[in-house]
């Protein structure tokens, strides 16, 4: 089968009033649910989504479409993934009925030490000035990921799945609304301060990029054709290793990684963490991201309220939010790369989170929750962690019409990363997601920096099951917002069985154990009234997901693209 974009059934977008503002946000738009019999793709950019679509067209499986889209989206959405950065994957092995999850997180230099992000005064440093610059940059592990699966599970030849990207870099790509607009904005964050990030972001005169010009980008086109033929041993042992080295040895803070931190990179299949939710189950990836425990304690919690007869009222958020409250201080005192850290074993529990649960009055908001006591923990182990996460990230979610499924978040940690930039990619910050504090009060943070260690994550691939069928994949980027964002569409899917376009788009209302969060210029902003009745603090803001997601119904596919950014669903 020969797919043009042409015939792709596009969501259909039409410009409508600004809904959803910030400083990124470009496209308001109104969508509709696609619907497919076959195959389909939702992702944060359409030529991203062409690349998967014609993948799947030519037979080949979703881990095939994962590498064209990753690497598309590399090149046309350099800001939020790509190989310079990590990624969870969870993939449904249709042939074997069997979930496995993919660990691609970035990981810490061996050299690197708990008092890695520490300046000259002995003290953590603020947050921006660790971001810029190599210090921040972890072993990246997105393509050895991409790599792992497609060799596990791919039809496709390997140098095939690159070629789009490669085609599109060689010729030029149309730069977005929304790169445009992030690259302004991000001016002001130092993306011009490295002269490779500088040349090609930006024109001779320091302007940005514009909106609608064609941007090359050569040198992305040769790694990738090297890659292709060599596979990801260039990147991890060769020509591009070595640039890598050089190009984190910055004048201003400078990394450690070295040519063996490359080479001892590996990706790790982990077990899923899954809940029964009613009459579903639901499953995310487990440790080192915070993502699939966090949303597993929320959605337990919520398991014996009635939130299907409630509906999106007060009365539902103000039970949402005070389960989001304690397992986000669950989440900040124990989550961490599990590999380093004894984690607690209880989180899960039943009886632990039905106590927990018992700790939301309904007539009243809680202060700021405390983190529980797990059973078999010891209280006092740890501090908790308080660091900040930006929302530089994308998801895409994929079928292939031999039923195999993808659900994967893929980010460089804020928006264009280290800023650094070498081969075409950008180089990601994601040792920023560790906790820059390694104690307070004498106890140890679980997620503080150590050598090999992977920062703790927020992210959230997610895929949800009924009677052992997979029935919906779906994520978002947004840092540690991205738990709230996926739990509460799941709940708007499974509970208020809201259509797949109209849940991506339902306005938010977060809670990460602070104030409550409303979706600037939305209808989340008529809860304020009654929330602040129950003693909630609330704020409004711009909050800029990117759920792309696409549910499976009587053998049908269903997907959407967030509306609050560029992407589509589009399938056959
Ligand atoms: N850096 C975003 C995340 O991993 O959650």
């Amino acid at each position: 089968m020969n797919v043009s974009i042409k015939t792709l059934m596009f969501a259909s977008l039409t410009a409508a009033s600004a809904v959803h503002a910030d400083t990124t946000q470009t496209q308001p738009l109104v969508r509709a649910t696609v619907s497919t019999d076959s195959a389909m793709v939702a992702a944060a950019n359409p030529l991203a989504v062409k690349a998967g679509v014609d993948v799947l067209a030519k037979g080949g499986t979703a881990a095939d479409a994962a590498v064209a889209v990753q690497m598309m989206l590399n090149l046309v959405e350099p800001q939020s993934s790509g190989i310079g950065g990590g990624a969870f994957m969870l993939y449904w092995d249709a042939q074997a009925k069997k979930l496995l999850t993919f660990d691609g997180r970035e990981k810490a230099p061996a050299s690197a030490t708990p008092e890695y992000f520490y300046g000259d005064d002995g003290k953590p440093m603020k947050w921006w000035d660790g971001v810029v610059g190599g210090r921040s940059v972890g072993v990246p592990g997105t393509l050895k990921l991409v790599e792992h699966v497609h060799a596990k599970y791919g039809n496709q030849k390997w140098m095939s799945l690159l070629i789009p990207a490669i085609v599109k870099a060689q010729i030029g790509f149309e730069v977005s609304p929304r790169l445009h607009k992030s690259i302004a904005a991000a001016q002001e964050r130092k993306l011009d301060l490295f002269e490779s990030t500088r040349n090609y972001f930006f024109n001779e005169d320091g302007s940005p990029v514009a909106q609608g010009s064609y941007l090359k980008n050569p040198e992305f086109a040769q790694a990738l054709r090297e890659i292709g033929i060599n596979g990801s041993a260039p990147f991890y042992t060769g020509r591009i290793a070595e640039d890598i080295v050089a190009a984190v040895a910055t004048e201003t803070n400078p990394g450690e990684m070295t040519l063996e931190d490359l080479a001892n990179y590996s990706v790790i299949e982990r077990a899923p963490v899954c809940v029964p939710y009613r009459a579903h189950e639901v499953c995310g990836m487990g440790p080192p991201t915070s993502g699939g425990l966090t949303m597993a304690q929320i959605l337990t919690m919520l398991n014996n309220h009635d939130l299907p007869s409630m509906g999106p009222t007060a009365e539902a958020w103000h039970l949402y939010i005070e389960a989001a409250k304690l397992a986000y201080a669950d989440r900040g005192l124990y989550m961490a790369d599990a590999d380093f850290v004894d984690m607690p074993e209880g989180l899960l529990d039943k009886t632990y989170l039905a106590q927990r649960a018992a700790l939301i009055d309904l007539e009243q908001a809680m202060e700021k929750a405390e983190a529980g006591v797990p059973p078999k923990e010891d209280a006092d182990r740890f501090s908790p962690d308080t660091q900040p996460e930006r929302a530089g990230t994308s998801h895409f979610s994929i079928v292939d019409q031999f039923g195999n499924i993808v659900s994967m978040t893929t980010t460089i940690e804020t928006g264009f990363g280290s800023r650094v930039m070498t081969n075409g990619f950008l180089l990601n910050n994601e040792l920023t997601d560790f906790s820059f504090a390694a104690e307070r009060e004498g106890l140890p943070v679980a997620n503080r920096v150590e050598g090999g260690k992977r920062p703790r994550s927020s992210m959230s691939p997610t895929m949800v099951f009924k009677d052992g069928a997979p029935v919906l994949a779906i994520g978002s980027p947004g840092g540690s917002r991205i738990i709230n964002y996926v739990t509460q569409k799941v709940i708007a899917i499974l509970d208020w069985e809201m259509d797949l376009q109209a849940a991506l788009d339902l306005p938010h209302v977060v809670n990460r154990n602070g104030a409550t969060d409303l979706e600037e210029n939305t209808a989340a902003t008529d809860y304020q009234g009654a929330l602040e009745a129950l003693g909630h603090k609330v704020k409004t803001r711009g909050l800029n997901s990117g759920l792309h997601a696409i549910a499976i119904e009587d053998g049908k596919l269903f997907g959407a693209a967030d509306s609050r950014r560029e992407g589509i669903a589009a399938g056959f």
